[in-house]
């Protein structure tokens, strides 16, 4: 209501919403939809919104598919329910229920689906939960968001032997008592997300053979402490409260392929010796200072969890996650990156270790220590086999010489926000750490040979002047040098790349004219040049087919005639809006448009003329018009004449209209200077509660 009275203005206006809000406040008034009418087809009959308030009265034969969703249906009772036999798939969600009888629940001895969720189950749920046991043959179940505390869903799950997929998520459950499935053995998908469970007694899911798939995310688990459950496929355990996540011991393997723990408190990486077929493992949003063994653990903790006693010497090593291709690591804080610790990930494949506080990366053994990781023996080969890598917004100056060496197959690197200074080429050999101080300014990173990699990101680096041949014989096929303020290119710091660079982005670099001395990038199909002072294009770009050119915010008062015309075979799309055009040289907007490039901000942009009474500024769409110069002649008087009065008109016009010009139109890009910035630690599990004692589970 709020929102719709900020879009409209005036007092007609406000008295609407006034008029709005009072209806709003009467109940039931503001989610009531439009009624809408059944439609049916010869097996499923559709009454979605129909704004039923009781069930129909009767079906026609052979319907299995009933959809009663969004309507306000508050009962079922027998005496709706005839014809029904066929019924296999029930849907009531978001309907006012809160009475259920057994009489009508067997008349559907063929249902197989019920879906109740967003109704009033908490209601009557003595008498519902006892009519829920003739459900003969109902395989999914949603209980979703009926204000169900434990207690409840459990009286509503003791009798449904044919249970396969329950849903009970969005519900007021603090426990899961142990007995709670007891009697849905078959059940193998469980959503018990969005609840306020901290406390999973032991055995809890102990009957349950044949579960797969568990969601518990959005809890307030604080640990889970001896997890045992070897059948499950996928964990999720996100936005909790979780300081420890150990599993059982013992010698049996795990079958986890998916667990999600992001957005809780860990503080160590997680304990799976026998997750052999793990292949996601999201550690995101939380608090993991260290990946090295844990014998610095704080005497608090050691205290509170006697399974701690169990990190020692063991915990640290990712050893056994053979399979693991996903590792999220990003939004932890971890300061230095072990490749050590990840060769036991022999399969790892897309590693991100984004918005941590890394300053240095190492090869060798990592011990613990209370004042920090220490390094110890060094070890050889440590190859991993990551292919992409996010290390982005961290505190990275420089990467060691052998970086890419035990990288061998990374094609993508995300480097962005980090303070990194790529090394000049010496031509074959990698120059390294120790190699360069290109600007007086610290260490530098060496990227030219590295035939592997093909796709880099240095955006935000504080990179002031690119050395040459920077990335000589390294074959990038996108280059992202975006937001490092003040950039200078000289023409061969792109040397190396001309025959394999595609993609190009100098976003925002606050770059003159000569400050982009490109080489001629043969293969270069798109260039990003938004947001930099550019008031001619850099010459070297007529040798590139570009696809996609984004010229936006710049100080262009025209582009060459020459490059669009040699770019007007292969340019596909053009932004330009946000330069000072000026109207009298729009002949390039000709040649673009015979060559039918696609101009997607076109009615944004805008070109200015000079006249005695002050400078104006037109839309660029209204192009072709007239107060510039033409030929000679008597006809071209007229023109001139005619143009001057049609100008005014439009100068009057622009005035009025610059007055309401659309917001980002010209406006600066955003961005910040580069350099970390600082977690913002956004909610962990938002509810709290008293810490109490291990979960298992
Ligand atoms: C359910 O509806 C029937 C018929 O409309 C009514 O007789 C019965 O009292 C209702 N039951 C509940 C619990 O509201
Ligand atoms: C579990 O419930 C949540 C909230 O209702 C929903 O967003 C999610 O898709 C469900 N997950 C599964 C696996 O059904
Ligand atoms: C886990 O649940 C959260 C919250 O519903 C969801 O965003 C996330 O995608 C889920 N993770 C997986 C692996 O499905
Ligand atoms: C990990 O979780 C975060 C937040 O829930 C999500 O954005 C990210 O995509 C997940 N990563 C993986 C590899 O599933
Ligand atoms: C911890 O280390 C001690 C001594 O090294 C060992 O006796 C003990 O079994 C270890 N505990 C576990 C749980 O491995
Ligand atoms: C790695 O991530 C990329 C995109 O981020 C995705 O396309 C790819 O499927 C992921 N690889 C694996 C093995 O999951
Ligand atoms: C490390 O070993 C792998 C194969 O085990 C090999 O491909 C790679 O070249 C080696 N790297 C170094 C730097 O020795
Ligand atoms: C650039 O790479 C080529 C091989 O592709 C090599 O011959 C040349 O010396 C390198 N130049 C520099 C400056 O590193
Ligand atoms: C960028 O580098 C300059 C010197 O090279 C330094 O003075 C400045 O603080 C750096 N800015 C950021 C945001 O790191
Ligand atoms: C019009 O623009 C030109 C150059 O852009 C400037 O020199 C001149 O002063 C402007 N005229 C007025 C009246 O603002």
């Amino acid at each position: 209501m709020l929102w719709l009275g900020a879009q409209l203005t005036g007092a007609r206006c406000l008295l609407l919403c006034l008029l709005l809000a009072i209806l709003g406040a009467q109940p039931g008034w503001a989610g009531r939809p439009k009624a809408l009418p059944c439609q049916q087809s010869p097996t499923k009959l559709s009454c979605k919104g129909a704004g039923l308030h009781r069930f129909p009265e009767e079906l026609s034969q052979g319907v299995k598919y009933l959809e009663l969703s969004n309507n306000f249906i508050r009962n079922l009772s027998e005496s709706h329910m005839s014809g029904f036999g066929q019924l296999e798939h029930l849907d009531l969600r978001s309907n006012q229920l809160e009475a259920v009888s057994g009489a009508a629940l067997a008349q559907l001895p063929r249902l197989r689906s019920l879906l109740l969720g967003s109704n009033r189950l908490d209601r009557n749920y003595l008498a519902n939960g006892a009519a829920f046991g003739l459900l003969g043959n109902i395989e999914v179940l949603d209980l979703s968001a009926n204000n169900l505390e434990s207690h409840m869903a459990g009286w509503y799950l003791s009798s449904l032997p044919t249970l396969k997929k329950l849903d009970l998520s969005g519900n007021r459950m603090t426990r899961l008592p142990a007995g709670i499935f007891w009697s849905t053995p078959q059940l193998s998908e469980l959503n018990l997300s969005n609840n306020y469970i901290m406390e999973i007694e032991e055995g809890a899911f102990g009957a349950l053979e044949e579960l797969e798939v568990v969601n518990l995310a959005f809890n307030s688990l604080h640990c889970i402490s001896g997890f045992s459950l070897r059948q499950l496929r996928v964990l999720n355990l996100s936005h909790n409260a979780l300081e420890l996540f150990v599993s059982e011991e013992g010698e049996e393997p795990y079958l986890l392929q998916v667990l999600d723990l992001s957005h809780n408190r860990l503080l160590y990486f997680p304990e799976l010796p026998r997750a052999h077929y793990l292949t996601h493992l999201n550690l995101s949003n939380n608090l993991i200072a260290s990946l090295a063994p844990s014998s610095g653990l704080p005497a608090a903790l050691t205290l509170h969890y006697d399974e701690m006693g169990r990190f020692n010497g063991s915990s640290g090593t990712a050893a056994g996650l053979t399979r693991v291709a996903n590792l999220d690591l990003s939004n932890n804080q971890l300061q230095l990156f072990p490749f050590a610790f990840f060769r036991g990930l022999s399969s790892l494949h897309n590693l991100s270790v984004a918005m941590n506080c890394l300053q240095d990366v190492t090869r060798e053994t990592l011990t613990g220590g209370a004042a920090g990781d220490s390094v110890a023996t060094l070890q050889g080969n440590v190859s991993l086999s990551v292919r992409f890598l996010d290390l982005h917004d961290n505190l990275l100056r420089a990467l060691p010489p052998w970086f890419f060496d035990f990288l061998p197959q990374l094609e993508t690197i995300d480097l962005g926000s980090n303070s990194l200074q790529p090394c000049e080429s010496r031509g074959g050999d990698r120059g390294g750490t120790s190699g360069g101080d290109p600007q007086g300014a610290g260490p530098c990173t060496a990227f030219s040979n590295v035939p592997q990699l093909k796709h880099l990101s240095l955006s935000r680096n504080n990179i002031t002047r690119l050395q040459p041949y920077a990335f000589n014989q390294t074959s990038l096929l996108s280059l992202d040098l975006s937001e490092n303020g003040g950039l200078a290119l000289p023409r061969t710091a792109l040397g190396g790349l001309e025959l394999s660079l595609q993609e190009l982005w100098l976003r925002g670099n606050q770059m003159g004219d000569g400050s982009a001395d490109l080489p001629c990038l043969g293969a270069l199909k798109s260039l990003d040049l938004s947001g930099n002072r550019f008031s001619l294009l850099p010459a070297g770009l007529l040798c590139s087919p570009l696809e996609s050119l984004d010229v936006r915010d710049n100080n262009l008062p025209a582009l060459a005639e020459l490059a669009v015309a040699s770019w007007a075979r292969s340019l596909r799309v053009l932004w330009v809006a946000g330069n000072p055009f000026s109207c009298c040289g729009l002949g390039w907007l000709d040649v673009l448009r015979a060559a039918r490039v696609r101009l997607p901000d076109l009615d944004r942009a805008l070109c200015a003329y000079g006249h005695r009474r002050g400078n104006f500024s037109a839309p660029l769409s209204s192009h072709p018009w007239g107060p510039c110069p033409r030929p000679k002649g008597a006809l071209a008087v007229l023109l001139v004449v005619l143009s001057i009065l049609l100008c005014l008109g439009y100068g009057a016009c622009c005035l009025l209209r610059k007055g309401q010009k659309p917001p980002g139109c010209g406006a600066a890009r955003g961005s910040n200077g580069g350099g970390f910035v600082p977690h913002p630690r956004t909610g962990q599990a938002a509810k709290e509660k008293p810490a109490d004692g291990d979960t298992k589970v």
